[in-house]
């Protein structure tokens, strides 16, 4: 095989010793991992490196190139057992195997039945002594984890913009690896991009290698595969500490920088509370409108939404969500999707934490209220099975464990054992779990174990007072679990009465140093019966429908739809035409069509936004729509 000279400066990469913790700890673990979202045989066969020497065709929306990876063979690995790995819609053009980095040899390798959520395992028989394999592959242009926008989808409206979102089991429609949160790894990459467009990844960007077009990255940290993220476009950088800065296309950079001012304190805040922050940098990408979620905690570059530039700094405990998974969920991982709560469950908790700290009890506090009334309508929608922090994924995509129940009912066990056992001993007990885990992947029952032996022995009485098994394994809320309550909503609540009941105008509800906290208290306070009239009163005094907050807007457009309130009609389609978050799409059409009049108007409007959706919005919409 004939090397390119930047193909050697990558085998550079793949051979530098690692500069962090030994995790072998993990193979001989508490648990034997069995994850049923992945083909991947590591339980004999471990991908420790991924080298990534790929091309970004905007052309042919597709990337290009090799994969090289990096093996050890676990202890009782039979001698010709094969490597399997995971691939989604890959093209494999060729794959070779050899030892150090030089010898290779051309092997046979098998692609298997392609499963809908699964994707097709990929096995490659190995020579006995293989350390590396290189797998030459392109992606499809449908890859899941992949969104290629067009100019006129990006902000600047003159270059195209790619972006990869590979949790949870996306990062095998890009790179052939084995997908499994239990399995981690160290990563380089070289990549090659068209001119005028930079690369960023969640890794340390390494410097140029001199030839245009070219970026260079290293992850020196042992990651799971769903963190291997990568984003090409026009983006410029603006420093905001001095390990913090922010990422944006150029004419949003201002923005974004003045949103994000208090990053650098979040991450003092944050290891003053739960230790060491044990990532070098930390940076945030603000994304183009399409992106599909409105975070993702990719290591050292949190990828984030737009709609989060409200101008005041109103909605960056998505910042500390994100920033936070920098102990819960990229330090210690849930080893499989159905452990997914202990990622996000506990990011809830210390992400409120951070924001208490900063902006105070009462923010903190507002935001606990909104988590647990959000928690509670869907709630009302689950069946059991989907209430249960420890779920039963059997058969399903991961994607669909996404409910705020590992989210807020996470958070709130977390605030049990608080309540229980005091915030000093579980601020030391958390600094404890995340050091003793850190870079590693852990399943329930690791943490349960650990709970056991380092919170609940110090303290039967409190221990006693927790049901732990209603926690983790039965539906719905326990019994005295912890209702936050904020005194600014109460106030609220009050004015929305005295509003309702017409013993106030409109134009006198005292909302005029209300934060978008208490707007968002105030609308979902409204009810079913609100008349279009109504809506027109409230929209004379505060303009909601030109408001500048997503969240707000959000909120608003849905009860537009309610009260029949046309005003709002052309908003509510630019919303939906511009905007690709999820979170605010599902909510909104579920609303449209529970009217004839609304349904045709849901699929009309979805007839122009779907090519502009990211592929993971499109198929949630496209199973709440049904066929167009
Ligand atoms: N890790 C999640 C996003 C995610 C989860 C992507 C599962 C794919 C599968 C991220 O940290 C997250 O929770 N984002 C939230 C925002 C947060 C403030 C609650 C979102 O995007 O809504
Ligand atoms: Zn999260």
């Amino acid at each position: 095989m004939t090397r390119t000279p930047a193909l050697v400066a990558l085998n550079v990469l793949v051979l530098l010793p690692i500069a962090t913790e030994p995790i072998s700890a993990r193979a001989e673990g508490p648990t034997r991992v069995e994850d049923l979202h992945s083909f991947g045989n590591f339980h004999q066969i471990r991908v420790k490196h991924v080298a990534l020497d790929l091309t970004v065709d905007f052309g042919q929306k597709n990337l290009r190139g090799t994969a090289t990876l990096t093996l050890e063979r676990l202890p009782g690995c039979p001698a010709h057992a094969p490597l399997v790995l995971d691939t989604r819609a890959l093209s494999i053009t060729k794959v070779e195997a050899g030892s150090g980095s030089v010898a290779t040899k051309t092997v046979p390798f098998e692609l298997g039945a392609a499963d809908k959520f699964l994707g097709a395992s990929l096995t490659i028989r190995l020579p006995d002594e293989a350390e590396q394999v290189w797998i030459s592959y392109e992606t499809s242009p449908q890859a899941s984890a992949l969104q290629w926008l067009d100019p006129p989808q990006t902000a600047g409206g003159k270059l195209p913009f790619l972006f990869t979102q590979s949790e949870a089991i996306h990062a095998r429609s890009w790179i052939p690896l084995q997908d499994s949160p239990s399995v981690r790894m160290t990563y380089g990459a070289l990549i090659h991009v068209p001119a005028g467009l930079r690369a960023v990844m969640s890794a340390v960007q390494q410097p140029r290698t001199g030839a245009p077009g070219e970026f260079m990255f290293s992850m020196p940290q042992p990651i799971p595969s769903y963190l291997i993220a990568l984003a090409v476009g026009e983006l410029a950088f603006r420093p905001l500490g001095p390990r913090t800065g922010v990422y944006a296309e150029p004419s949003v950079i201002d923005r974004a920088a003045y949103e994000f001012a208090d990053t650098e304190r979040m991450v003092v805040a944050a290891e003053k509370q739960f230790g060491p922050y044990r990532w070098d940098r930390y940076d945030i990408l603000v994304l183009p409108p399409s992106f599909p979620f409105g975070g993702m905690e990719n290591p050292k570059l949190s990828f984030a939404t737009p709609t989060i530039l409200a101008g005041d700094r109103s909605l960056v405990s998505l910042v500390s969500h994100e920033l936070a998974h920098s102990w819960s969920g990229n330090l210690v991982t849930n080893a499989t999707w159905r452990d997914f709560w202990l990622n996000e469950g506990f990011t809830v908790y210390l992400e409120r934490r951070i924001i208490e700290d900063i902006y105070g009890p009462d923010r903190a506090a507002m935001e606990a209220v909104l988590g647990l009334q959000e928690l509670r309508e869907e709630l009302e929608h689950l069946d059991d099975k989907e209430e249960i922090l420890h779920i039963d994924l059997a058969g399903r995509d991961p994607d669909d464990g996404m409910t705020r129940v590992p989210y807020e009912k996470g958070a709130l066990f977390l605030t049990t054992l608080e309540r229980a056992f005091g915030r000093e001993r579980v601020d030391a007990f958390l600094r404890s779990y995340f050091d003793h885990f850190a870079f590693q992947s852990i399943t329930t029952a690791d943490f349960e174990q650990y709970l056991q032996e380092h919170l609940f022995s110090l303290d039967a009485r409190a221990a006693g007072n927790i049901n732990l098994h209603a926690w983790l394994y039965e539906p719905g809320l326990p019994a005295g679990f912890p209702e936050p309550h904020s005194e600014r909503f109460d106030s609220v609540l009050h004015q929305a009465r005295q509003w309702l009941e017409g013993k106030v105008a409109a134009e006198n509800i005292a909302a005029t140093a209300w934060s978008t906290q208490e707007w968002l208290h105030f609308l979902r306070a409204m009810p079913e019966t609100l008349t279009a009239d109504q809506m027109a009163k409230l929209d004379a005094a505060f303009h909601l429908t030109d408001h500048g907050n997503s969240e707000i807007v959000q909120q608003w457009l849905l009860l537009a739809i309610r009260a029949h309130y046309a005003t709002a009609d052309a908003r509510l389609e630019t919303f939906l035409c511009s905007i690709g978050r999820r979170k605010y799409l599902i909510p909104l059409y579920t609303e449209l069509i529970k009217t004839p009049e609304g349904k045709a108007r849901a699929h009309s409007t979805y007839t122009k936004a779907r090519p502009l959706y990211h592929p993971i919005t499109v198929e949630s919409v496209d199973r709440l729509l049904g066929p167009t």
